[in-house]
């Protein structure tokens, strides 16, 4: 299997309780303060009709506050260190990344290695931890659950016609595009839908195509989590695409914390 899912915090956790308080009484007020955003944007924050945050944080746990050194600590418990060794192996394992969301992200279907990966490829795993419970209201995170070797045999001819060195970041958002194009037509198997509860974890493979599952309510219900990105302690961290390939995002740039 690529997922694994498991109840890993209590739902009294202080560092997520701290998290939630953040998120209430500061994060949302916060409106004239630019953060990093998904794809590399630098924004202020984007509220939704609800008053949620509509625009998730990368990598918050760089903050040297005490909500981001509660994150970090999250990122890094030992519990996530034994989990990441017990179904994907490796000793030390390393948190590369991270994006906090509060209202539901939206994501539409893509495997992580186009955007992130280990190099050598393959061994970056990602993890969603819930800071609340997910329902129908609020949504949670979709799989679908095909094998590395399905989503290598898709993705070979494009893999194939890759530039030995990417000139601008254009170029890597058009080929991201015949990735996400290929994978969108290949996926029809079922979904495995998934809500969390507050403190429970799932973590997938590089390959494994994921989507954000969509929830009734998500404009007003806050999906509150972070999707945390790691990788074996001893490989570089980079895309499935190539050398260069992350020499344009500002993902690539942040140190990273080994895990436990
Ligand atoms: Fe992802």
């Amino acid at each position: 299997m690529n997922w694994h899912r498991e109840k890993l915090f209590n739902k009294d956790d202080q560092r997520i309780n701290l998290l939630l308080l953040n998120l209430a009484q500061y994060l949302r007020k916060d409106l004239n303060k630019i953060y990093l955003r998904q794809g590399d944007k630098y924004e202020k924050n984007i509220l939704t009709e609800g008053e949620l945050i509509e625009n998730g944080f990368m990598s918050y746990h760089l903050n040297n506050n005490d909500a981001g050194h509660a994150l970090r600590s999250i990122c890094t418990d030992i519990k996530i260190g034994q989990h990441l060794t017990k179904y994907y192996g490796f000793n030390k394992w390393k948190l590369v990344q991270s994006m906090m969301f509060d209202s539901n992200p939206s994501t539409s279907l893509h495997t992580d290695n186009i955007f992130l990966d280990s190099n050598p490829s393959g061994n970056l795993i990602g993890l969603l931890i819930s800071f609340n419970d997910m329902s129908i209201n609020t949504g949670g995170i979709c799989f679908y659950d095909y094998t590395r070797e399905e989503i290598e045999e898709l993705y070979s001819s494009i893999y194939k016609e890759l530039p030995e060195k990417f000139q601008s970041p254009e170029e890597i958002y058009s080929i991201r595009g015949k990735f996400l194009e290929a994978l969108e037509k290949f996926c029809k198997k079922k979904s495995i839908d998934l809500l969390l509860e507050k403190g429970e974890i799932v973590s997938w493979s590089s390959f494994l195509p994921h989507k954000s599952l969509k929830g009734k309510n998500e404009r007003y219900d806050t999906r509150f989590s972070v999707a945390a990105h790691y990788i074996p302690s001893e490989m570089s961290f980079g895309t499935s695409l190539g050398k260069n390939s992350a020499n344009y995002a500002d993902r690539f740039q942040s140190n990273h914390f080994i895990v436990g």
